[in-house]
């Protein structure tokens, strides 16, 4: 399935199989969702699996007992890690080093800028935001790699928070934040589209303004 169609073919369901789901296929989808990009390439996010009885029921309580989650063999929660300017990132640069993606010139550089980049966001109370945006984008990944793994998924928003840390064993942890729970399995229908407005939102350069294809592109 290509990338294209995954996209197309993804639908929230919210009627999972109760059907097992091998736990090699969860940790292939998980290990490939890794791979998103994350700012700076700090990888201040993570991913709890849960399909542990236990876990699941107290995460299905924090969701309100929401039917798409009871329903699922797996939640998965992304977690997102505040990236405090502190934390010793050693092992990020050490491995791009090792693999000819940086230059030690451009580890330090880079280095550098990003602890003055994180303790800017600190000083403005962002870095829970920005930890959000990195767990978001592996959640999206997560969605097409399932979709193209023969999997479905239900992203959810609705959950307490508190309740959510609670059950994955976190909830004395203020550096992290719940990004989002997915409920993952098999499908056996897939629900229809319930359409887009991309017209609405796709623009030209600036807010508002209708992007035409017709015109000619250059930089
Ligand atoms: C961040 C996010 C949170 C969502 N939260 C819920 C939720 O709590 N419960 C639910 O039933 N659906 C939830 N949805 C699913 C949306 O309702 C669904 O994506 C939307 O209706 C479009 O349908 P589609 O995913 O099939 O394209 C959520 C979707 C996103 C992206």
């Amino acid at each position: 399935m290509s990338v294209a169609e995954a996209v197309a073919a993804r639908r929230s369901v919210r009627d999972l199989s109760a059907r097992p789901v091998p736990a090699e296929l969860f940790h292939r989808v998980a290990t490939l969702a890794m791979e998103a990009p994350s700012s700076w390439n700090h990888q201040s996010r993570s991913m709890v699996i849960v399909t542990d009885p236990t876990v699941r029921e107290d995460l299905i309580q924090a969701t309100g007992g929401q039917r798409v989650a009871a329903a699922a063999p797996a939640l998965f929660v992304f977690v997102g890690e505040f990236d405090d300017p502190k934390l010793d990132r050693s092992a990020v640069h050490d491995a791009a080093i090792s693999r000819g993606a940086w230059t030690p010139d451009y580890s330090r550089g880079s280095a550098r800028a990003a602890v003055r980049f994180q303790q800017d966001l600190k000083d403005r109370g962002l870095l829970r935001e920005y930890a959000v945006k990195d767990a978001m984008i592996v959640a999206s990944f997560a969605m097409l790699v399932a979709q193209a793994e023969g999997l479905a998924t239900a992203p959810m928003n609705g959950w307490d928070e508190e309740q959510v840390k609670k059950a994955i064993g976190i909830d004395d942890r203020d550096d992290l934040v719940i990004a989002l729970v997915m409920a993952v399995g098999y499908a056996d229908q897939l629900p229809a589209h319930p359409g887009r407005l991309s017209h609405q939102h796709i623009f030209d350069s600036t807010y508002g303004r209708r992007f035409g294809v017709s015109k000619h592109i250059e930089n």
